[in-house]
């Protein structure tokens, strides 16, 4: 698919997070040269920075398959067992979304990360008895987008620890025109930042914006797409000039207007937006308390002065 193509295979082709690039491909040439399974890796940060895509690099560098799976898809110690029993040695596990694993799986998981076997109870009351499965050396990579939500022992037993940071305009910039060649799209390079500022430092972000503007200029039969494509298309998106959308916006304007740019709990916040409270816990407010739009405080959050000025608002309360 379209999606797939767009993401890179290999670390050399991989735009940003230089610093964790730079260290894997140390891990990963060591690996290689011992002829060893990778470490356990854990990616955490915000969605959309390309954890599964840096997992897929790693395997396809270390030369092995992935098997990708995600927290809650695994419901029983059995379902584990299964996806680890197909593993040749030194292949990659990914679990997206690793912080929702069933913490019955988790407590497995320890031995198969540690040692390699899995010990599980079959049956119940008397004809219940141990088996016990030998597993190959693999790698597990596991994404997620809160580290803090993992216990301390899964956390503990991964070797490799991965931050994903936001990209700069520049990296989304990078990212944005190689993918406008993959669609065999011309772009400006104005079109190209312009898309990369409006992007809330995230490739999915940048890359989505990217497609649509491109069905404009197409329908226009323009034959590049250039800053004021992106700017008539972006408006069309409800995107505005920092990237913010309508849920952006109101997350914003409901703390202005109805509790004075807070402290106001996200629990609160997302149910006068009607929006599922990890939603905005996870992939609303992270950018906007990036940008200094939003501050974190022992009585809930705040908007800042920078939010009350972008939204053209008067600051009441202070
Ligand atoms: N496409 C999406 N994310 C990318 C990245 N980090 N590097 C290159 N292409 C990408």
């Amino acid at each position: 698919t379209d999606e797939l193509s767009l993401r890179p295979h290999l670390l050399s082709e991989y735009i940003g997070q230089t610093k964790l690039k730079d260290e894997i491909g140390v891990y990963v040439q060591a690996a290689k040269q011992r002829e060893e399974a990778l470490d356990h890796v854990l990616l955490y940060g915000p969605p959309g920075l390309g954890k599964t895509t840096m997992a897929s690099v790693i395997a396809n560098e270390m030369g092995v398959n992935i098997k990708t799976t995600s927290g809650p898809a695994i419901e029983k110690n059995g379902d584990l067992v299964a996806l680890l029993n197909e593993l040749n040695p030194g292949d990659v596990l990914f679990i997206d979304e690793i912080h929702r694993l069933p913490k019955a799986v988790e407590e497995v998981l320890y031995s198969a990360m540690e040692d390699f076997f899995i010990d599980i109870i079959i049956g119940q009351g008397p004809t219940a008895h141990a088996v016990h499965f030998p597993l190959p050396p693999f790698t597990l990579i596991g994404a997620t987008t809160k580290a803090g939500m993992l216990s301390a022992p899964l956390r503990e037993r991964f070797g490799i620890v991965g931050h994903m940071k936001y990209y700069s305009v520049t990296e989304l910039t990078a990212i944005v025109e190689r993918s406008a060649a993959v669609f065999n799209s011309r772009i400006a390079s104005s079109g190209a930042v312009e898309i990369a500022r409006r992007s809330r430092g995230t490739p999915r972000i940048a890359n989505r914006l990217l497609k649509r503007v491109r069905d404009f200029a197409d329908v226009a039969q323009m034959d590049e797409i250039n800053a004021e494509i992106v700017d008539y298309a972006l408006a069309m998106l409800r995107v505005d000039k920092k990237g913010l959308d309508e849920t952006d916006r109101k997350l914003l304007t409901t703390m202005i207007e109805l509790y004075d740019g807070g402290p106001v709990g996200v629990a609160t916040l997302a149910a006068n937006i009607g929006e599922e409270t990890e939603t905005i816990a996870d992939m609303v407010e992270p950018y906007l308390m990036q940008i200094g739009f939003i501050k974190r405080t022992p009585r809930g959050r705040v908007a800042t002065a920078a939010a009350y000025a972008h939204l053209g608002m008067k600051q009441t309360n202070k």
